[in-house]
């Protein structure tokens, strides 16, 4: 049976409901008990007296925590309780005795939480991230769709490395060699010449053997690619969608956010158009900042935090040198050391949450560079294919979902924003 969803309880104040889920806490004063519900959309709390209800009473005197529950009860308005409301007991079925279970109220160290991850995400703030991360999905959908882009799925087997071969996962296909995807982008510039403007959101690996709060190895990226967008107008594109992401979350999920303890302010305060640096000028921001660098030389963890330190919104950083970006990005016609590649740093120190640009469009050009790099030709004839056949400027870029939910709900480590984390050692539950 289906029940009434406890965030749906307003709507019934005064009426005999049934609300069913999992018992989260219980407390006793000896002739009244509180059963706290949770069923994923909220809680509420279920009162129970003695004389009044003495069968139900002693039934829920057992009760264990995270025990399945079905409560009938009679909807009440409480400022004073969780939700608001509050529901006087009439009836309660046990759906199934909780063993005891192994999450308690009080503080547990991250290794045994994610020993039980399975477990874990039943948990207030757990689920408080997942509904943020489902509302940040469903903005991004909505978004590329209000904006004629047609979603087109990439690939998760795939041929050939996208994001250099240091980082791939090798698996046997029927005796030959094939890669988990890094990215749909190769893909993407393929279906961009078939519709023209279109999105893939899909899991994506890395095989990255660093173990920081920003890494996983198999993580969920939003990614878009345009026929006839320059460099500029990918990155207008970007900002409106990050944009409107936040709006939505804002809007949507303020309790959450308030659950997770998020200053809100500093998501209201984001603003269009976000803040542009060249590689060079953000250069110049770090030495000014008395850090050591030289031109050439990547960012780091640290030097992304102080860039975005000096902003409220998310800030681009453009026209990197050519050495340290991938094989495929185009170079800057006014200075061929650089290509129109943009990285978006999101604020308060959360670093990269998206790569991309405009893309070689030139045969011989993408030719050299794969030679450059190192890549087999071969397996990127049907990639070059897109260069002879009506080949036309493009650009697009990848949203990493993690770090955006990470941002979002300010969160220590990427590990809390995906249900089921596959880190550096850590592929169980
Ligand atoms: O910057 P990246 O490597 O860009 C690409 O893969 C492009 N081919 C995308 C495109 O243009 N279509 O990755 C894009 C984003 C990063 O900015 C980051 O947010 C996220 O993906 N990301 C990771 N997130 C979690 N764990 C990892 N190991 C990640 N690697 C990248
Ligand atoms: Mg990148």
């Amino acid at each position: 049976m289906q029940g009434t969803l406890i965030k749906h309880l307003g709507k019934h104040v005064g009426e005999e409901v049934t609300v069913q889920g999992w018992l989260y806490n219980k407390r006793s004063s000896g002739k009244i008990q509180f059963l706290i519900l949770r069923d994923g959309t909220g809680m509420v709390q279920g009162v129970l007296v003695k004389k009044e209800a003495p069968e139900i009473f002693d039934l829920a005197k057992e009760l264990t925590q995270e025990s399945a529950i079905r409560l009938k009860g009679i909807v009440r308005e409480e400022p004073r309780s969780m939700g608001g409301y509050e529901l006087t007991v009439t009836g309660l079925e046990i759906i199934n005795l909780a063993q005891e279970y192994p999450i308690s109220h009080k503080e547990h160290g991250v290794d045994f939480l994610m020993d039980r991850r399975h477990l874990w995400i039943r948990t207030p703030r757990q689920n408080a991230i997942l509904r943020v991360r489902s509302e940040i999905e469903q903005a991004a959908r909505d978004f590329f769709h209000q904006n004629d882009f047609t979603l087109v799925d990439s690939p998760i087997i795939t041929p050939a490395a996208c994001e250099g071969t240091t980082t791939l996962f090798e698996l046997d296909y029927h005796g030959e060699k094939a890669f988990l995807s890094q990215s749909g982008q190769l893909y993407n510039e393929a279906s961009a010449m078939a519709v023209g403007r279109m999105y893939c959101f899909g899991p994506t690996f890395r095989a990255e053997k660093s173990k920081t709060r920003r890494h996983l190895m198999e993580f969920w990226m939003i990614e878009a690619e345009a026929a006839f967008f320059d460099f500029e107008d990918n990155m207008k594109l970007q900002e409106e969608m990050v944009y409107f992401i936040v709006q939505r979350v804002l809007e949507r999920c303020r309790q959450d956010l308030e659950l997770l303890g998020r200053d809100i302010s500093k998501l209201a305060a984001i603003k269009l158009p976000f803040p542009r640096l060249s590689y060079t000028e953000a250069v110049e921001l770090l030495r000014s900042k008395g850090e050591a660098f030289e031109w050439g030389e990547d960012f780091g963890a640290p030097h992304e935090t102080i860039i975005s330190e000096c902003f409220d919104s998310p800030v681009f950083i453009h026209r990197y040198p050519t050495e340290i970006k991938a094989f495929y990005m185009k170079p800057d016609p006014e200075d061929p050391r650089v290509v129109l590649g943009a990285d978006l740093i999101a604020p308060e120190g959360y670093g990269e949450m998206i790569g991309g640009g405009q893309r070689i469009d030139d045969l011989k050009l993408l030719e050299e560079r794969l030679a450059e790099h190192k890549l087999p030709k071969e397996a990127f004839e049907w990639y070059l294919d897109l260069r002879r056949y009506g080949s036309v400027s493009h650009s697009g870029f990848g949203l990493g979902l993690e770090r955006t939910v990470s941002w979002i709900c300010k969160l220590d480590h990427v590990r809390e924003t995906i249900p089921y984390p596959r880190m550096l050692y850590r592929v169980y539950p």
